[in-house]
Formats: structure tokens, C-alpha cells, sequence
């Protein structure tokens, strides 16, 4: 079959090269820099697996930069563009009214247009209302949430968990199963396309509600001198429960949780629903950091200017260089406010840092985590990177001028922090 996919991040190219193991396959991005890195082989995604299943079939992966002359011959266009919040919450479908309007143009007669950036309920519609009025209701869709993690982008799509299928019209899913060469074992759902749509939302604010709740619970652990990671231990053994997304930390960011639960948020205002749920799940995020920077603060009797600060940890999470609403942000900027002295480290995530906060004055970037951590009076941990991972009790002690650590993501085993002065997330303090 001939595909071409709109947009070329995350998840569209992740999509782009699974499918041409089996497909001919047309990238398109509105970036050309990004069509222009994909044609000299330039990595800028750091997914693993992704560029080398991109060189190994790279006779059938191609990159345009106007997709009117592949989208009249693909029999697939997949829609992989942002959905960004809009205005009051709302997401803003305007990438995704951008890419379906070329197809209306210029797809071939049939064309199937599978959706699957995370998009609202209603938005099927919207769009078949789109290709009626453009005399296009020979085209088909579907409706298809990508589920992938960041991290782990491959094999997520490679075997995904189940994969769900939101549609109106017959016989698609033969196609899709067609496309995609599922293995027999992967779940395959059916469903309408506002069931599919919110299915997607609802995982999302799912996950992120477990991560709201365990912080809460960490909360009341400091309170009452628990151990929150025992009692983690103790909740993820019940089946019922699980043990994934019940880590406590300083938080959740990235470019999905916060957006997709802001977009349920206004769909169920929008319903006359309260969204209670959905509410506290963001009230909780924006405290739990919140409390944390509270805490760094009075430790040093709210008296930083000066101090030298190593904070360790710039994407989101450890493995990708994503820095989209990563916690960083907000702990740098409070610390820069003190006019404390930040060397800030992240092994892979920091030009993207770079590129959207800049220069400050009081801000440097370490190229090696020991310069980080050399002379500082206080290092903050920000993501579970290897590299900040594989630190030792002495390298703090070792490297810095007074070894006292704030771990945001619970990193190390509190017994084993000798020497240093050791404050996590929801467990005992190591002075
Ligand atoms: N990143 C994830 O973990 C993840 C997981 C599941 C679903 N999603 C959803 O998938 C969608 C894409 O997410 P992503 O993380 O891959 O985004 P991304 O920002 O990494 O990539 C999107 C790409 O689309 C390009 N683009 C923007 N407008 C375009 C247009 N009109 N035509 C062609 N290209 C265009 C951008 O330049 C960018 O390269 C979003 O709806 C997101 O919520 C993301």
C-alpha cells in the first residue's frame, strides 16, 4: 500500500517507520527543518529502535515537503499532527483541519484518513460534516488513539496493548489489521468514534489520577512519618490496584497528561458535568511541586541568592529528550527569582531546554554532571535519567560543598544515603 502521514513527531514517525517495514511510506511535516534533518539521517526524535528500523528500510520511507502529489496515490493518509490546548481548555484542532483539508484536495478517490492524534469527541463528525460539504464522502475514516509512551515509542506500536478502532463505516477493520500487521494476540476493539475518542482521554486522566492520588498519599506519609514507597510496595502487590503510576514524585508533565486532562475538563463543563475527579487531579499536581520548592526553600530559611544550586533532570521524564511542561521549568524560574546560581544538567534533554528557556543570567548549563554537582550547596532531582540513577551517596559527598539532596522522583534507598542530607517525596528525612 502507498501512506503518507502528517506530522513527523512522536508519534508520526514512530508510526512511519513500523509501517514501512510493509508499506510505502510518504512523510510530511509543516517543519522542513525536520524533512531536511529525516534526508541527511539527523536523529532529533532519540527514540530507541526508531532510526535504525528508519535506515533499514529506508528504500521504502520518503519525506516531502508538499504532500499533494503522494496523497494521489496513497491509499492511506495518517493523521499524526498536535492538538495543543486551545482557548478555555478546548483542544485546538486546527493542525489536524490543516492536514484533513489537503486531503480533501488532493486525496485519491477512497482514501482512508486513520486519526490518530488524541482528538475530542465530536470531532468525526466535524470532520465528515467537512468532507460533505467538499463533495468527499467517498473517503473513509477512522478514529485511532495512539496509546505509546515516550521512552518506549517503538515497541508500544510494535505490540501495543490493544489497540482500539473508532468507526461508522463497514469492513475497516479488515484494512486496518491490513495496514498495521497486528499480531493475532493484540486486542482489537470496535467501537463509535466518540467511545474510541474518549477512551483515549479517559486512559490518560486515569493514569495521571493514580500518580495525583499516590502524591496525595505521600503528603500525608511526611505528615505522619510512613514511608510512602512501603506502602507502595504494600498497594501494588493487590492485582486490583497494579503497581505502575503509583510512584510518588513531584509530579507529572509532558506533552499529554496536562493537556488531555485539561480538554476532558472542559468537554464535561461543557456537559454540565463537574469533572470532580479531573479537577483534583490537577490540583494535586500543581501543589505537589509546589510543596516541594516549599520545602528546598525553608531549608535554607528561604535565604538562596548566591547558593549554588546543581538541578539535575530537564525533560519530563528520564527517558526522552521531551521537555514539554517538564517541572524543571517551574523550579528553575523559582530559583532564578531567589537569585540562586543554577547549573542545570539533563545528559539528552538539554538543547531542547536550551531552546525554549534561553539564557538567564544566574542560569549555566553543565555538559557533565559532576560540573553540575561540583562545589553546589544543594542539588535537586528532577527525572529518573540513568545517568542520575547510577549516583552514589559519595559522589554527593565527594563533589559538593555541603552534600544536601532533594530527590523530586525517589531515586535512591534512604538507608543507604550516609553522609548525606537526604530529603525525598513521602519518606523519612536522612539528616
Ligand atoms: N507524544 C506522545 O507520547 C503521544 C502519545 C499518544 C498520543 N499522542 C498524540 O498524538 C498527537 C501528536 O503528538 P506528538 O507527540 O507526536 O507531537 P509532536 O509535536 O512530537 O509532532 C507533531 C508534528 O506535527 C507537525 N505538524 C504540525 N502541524 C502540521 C500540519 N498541519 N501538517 C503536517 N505536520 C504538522 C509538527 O511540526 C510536529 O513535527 C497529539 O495529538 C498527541 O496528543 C502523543
Amino acid at each position: 500500500m502507498n501512506i503518507t502521514v502528517f506530522g513527523l513527531g512522536y508519534v508520526g514517525l514512530t508510526n512511519a517507520a513500523y509501517l514501512a517495514q510493509f508499506h510505502l511510506v510518504w512523510g510530511f511535516d509543516k517543519d522542513i527543518a525536520k524533512i531536511q534533518e529525516l534526508k541527511n539521517q539527523v536523529d532529533y526524535l532519540n527514540e530507541p529502535g526508531v532510526f535504525p528500523l528508519i535506515k533499514k528500510h529506508r528504500k521504502n520511507l520518503f519525506y516531502v515537503e508538499d504532500p499533494s502529489q503522494t496523497l494521489r496515490q496513497s491509499d492511506v493518509a495518517l493523521i499524526a499532527v498536535p492538538t495543543p490546548e486551545g482557548a478555555g481548555g478546548q483542544i485546538d484542532l486546527s493542525a489536524i483541519k490543516e492536514a484533513f483539508a489537503h486531503i480533501l484536495e488532493t486525496g485519491k478517490k477512497g482514501i482512508l484518513v486513520i486519526i490518530r492524534s488524541t482528538v475530542l469527541p465530536g470531532t468525526y463528525e466535524l470532520l465528515f460534516e467537512e468532507a460533505k460539504q467538499k463533495n468527499r464522502e467517498d473517503i473513509q475514516l477512522i478514529i485511532m488513539p495512539e496509546f505509546l509512551s515516550q521512552g518506549e515509542a517503538l515497541t508500544n506500536i510494535t505490540s501495543p496493548n490493544r489497540v482500539v478502532l473508532g468507526l461508522k463505516q463497514v469492513g475497516l477493520e479488515k484494512t486496518v489489521q491490513n495496514i498495521f500487521k497486528y499480531s493475532s494476540t493484540v486486542p482489537l476493539l470496535t467501537t463509535d468514534p466518540s467511545s474510541a475518542c474518549l477512551t483515549k482521554y479517559a486512559s490518560n486522566s486515569f493514569l495521571a489520577s493514580k500518580v495525583s492520588f499516590i502524591n496525595e498519599m505521600s503528603q500525608i506519609a511526611e505528615a505522619v512519618g510512613a514511608n510512602i514507597q512501603d506502602v507502595v510496595k504494600g498497594m501494588g502487590y493487590d492485582p486490583r490496584i497494579g503497581k505502575q503510576f503509583i510512584q510518588p514524585g513531584i509530579g507529572f508533565g509532558g506533552s499529554c497528561f496536562p493537556k488531555d486532562l485539561k480538554a476532558l475538563q472542559s468537554l464535561a463543563v461543557k456537559n454540565q458535568i463537574k469533572g470532580n475527579m479531573i479537577d483534583a487531579t490537577i490540583a494535586i499536581n500543581q501543589e505537589q511541586i509546589t510543596r516541594f520548592m516549599n520545602r528546598v526553600m525553608s531549608r535554607f530559611n528561604h535565604q538562596i541568592k548566591q547558593k549554588k544550586i546543581a538541578v539535575l533532570g530537564l525533560s519530563y521524564k528520564g527517558s526522552t529528550t521531551d521537555v514539554r511542561n517538564s517541572p524543571a521549568f517551574k523550579v528553575i524560574d523559582t530559583l532564578a527569582d531567589q537569585q540562586a546560581i543554577i547549573f542545570a544538567y539533563d545528559k539528552k534533554a538539554t538543547f531542547e531546554f536550551f531552546n525554549q528557556r534561553g539564557e538567564k543570567p544566574c542560569l549555566a548549563y553543565a555538559i557533565e554532571i559532576e560540573d553540575a554537582l561540583k562545589d553546589a550547596d544543594v542539588a535537586i532531582i528532577l527525572n529518573d535519567a540513568k545517568e542520575i540513577k547510577n549516583l552514589k551517596p559519595n559522589d554527593f559527598v565527594r563533589l559538593m560543598k555541603t552534600p544536601i539532596v532533594f530527590d523530586g522522583r525517589n531515586l535512591y534507598d534512604v538507608k543507604n544515603m550516609n553522609g548525606v542530607e537526604y530529603h525525598s517525596i513521602g519518606r523519612p528525612t536522612l539528616k
